[in-house]
């Protein structure tokens, strides 16, 4: 009798033409509409799986994995993985993977455009305008901050911090950073960034764009502290996870006039917003879409495939996975950066 064929479970309604590889060697559980998976569900969908796709809807822990005897690769769609718990995933000999450097520059574009909008009150003066308030043109109206002659300041410098810091060159803007490790000299001259430390980045940058991976060191390390070192005229946008700011703090430091404005494609507790922001207007706010363009997706899902294939033991690249999220510190890619 012909062996059964390998089971994948793919999480998330993805591109079909793309999941189609999949159908070549695997049988495929294809979840038909977006959904929040809870624990259960993760559980219950992998304990027949021998591979998963997966995205930062779905956790992937201990517990998840308790009961799939036959997992052997978890693909998840995103540079971030901190839906994964990659330490319990290798001591059971699962592989998981990632999705770095294709969505590296449109995440670094989308980075800028919320800095920019924040900077300039992009969606706040959009409201105004919607609402009917806009009573003529006002020569003192909705005045915003340049970033042309700026300080930028990067926290973060994996491939999207370096990318952010190679579009402030065309504004003009001088850039500084702060990263768990310093970059080679020749990497800081390709982005013509300062290497500084914590507190002088925050005090010191005009725009602060976090871009860290969010983990157990950094939770909240932009805390009431941090944000209480940065300038009242500054601000600061947040691309990496909510969880890295204390939301608390930072809608206190808005509300109080001690930050100008923020732009938060990343919230703690997604999909909930914490109220105070949304009540806020000097916040610019959107739906965690900084590697949302078409094709940066598409890419994003190919590489999750080939990856899922391959850490099955199928395809051209059977054992080799592209990009294999490596064990704690052991990363060539350096954790700390993203
Ligand atoms: C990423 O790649 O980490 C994005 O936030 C989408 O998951």
């Amino acid at each position: 009798m012909a062996e059964p064929r390998p089971r994948v479970w793919v999480a998330q309604p993805l591109f079909d033409d793309i999941v189609a590889r999949l159908h070549a060697h695997f049988d495929v559980v294809q979840v038909p509409a977006v959904v929040e998976h809870d624990a259960a569900a993760v559980a219950d969908a992998l304990r027949e799986a021998d591979g998963a796709l997966v995205t930062l809807n779905e956790r992937v822990g201990e517990a998840e994995i308790a009961g799939a005897p036959r997992l052997r690769a978890v693909a998840n769609l995103g540079v971030g993985y901190n839906n994964l718990d990659v330490a319990a995933l290798h001591a059971r000999g699962i592989v998981a993977t990632n999705t770095p450097d294709v969505l590296t520059e449109t995440t670094a574009d989308f980075g800028f455009a919320l800095m920019m909008a924040a900077a300039r009150r992009v969606t706040e003066a959009e409201r105004h305008l919607r609402a009917g308030r806009w009573q003529g043109w006002n020569f003192k109206g909705l005045l915003g901050a340049d970033l042309h002659g700026s300080t930028l300041g990067i926290l973060g410098m994996g491939r999207i911090g370096q990318g952010i810091a190679r579009r402030a060159a065309g504004f003009d803007m001088r850039v500084l950073y702060h990263n768990r490790s310093r970059l080679p000299a020749d990497v800081e001259r390709a982005c013509n960034a300062r290497y500084v430390d914590f507190d002088a980045l925050f005090a010191q940058a005009d725009h602060l764009v976090l871009v860290l991976p969010y983990s157990a060191a950094s939770h909240h390390i932009v805390d009431a502290a941090a944000l209480a070192r940065m300038q009242p005229t500054a601000t600061l946008t947040n691309i990496a996870r909510g969880g890295i700011v204390d939301e608390a703090a930072l809608a206190d430091a808005l509300a109080h006039g001690r930050l100008a404005s923020a732009a938060l494609d990343v919230f703690e507790g997604e999909p909930a917003v914490d109220p105070r922001l949304l009540a806020l207007d000097n916040v610019v706010l959107t739906p965690h879409i900084a590697s949302g363009s078409l094709a940066t997706r598409r890419a994003m899902v190919a590489l999750a495939v080939d990856n899922l294939i391959a850490a099955l033991g199928a395809g051209p690249d059977a054992g080799r996975p592209p990009t294999p999220i490596a064990p704690a510190g052991r990363d060539a890619k350096r954790p700390g950066t993203a």
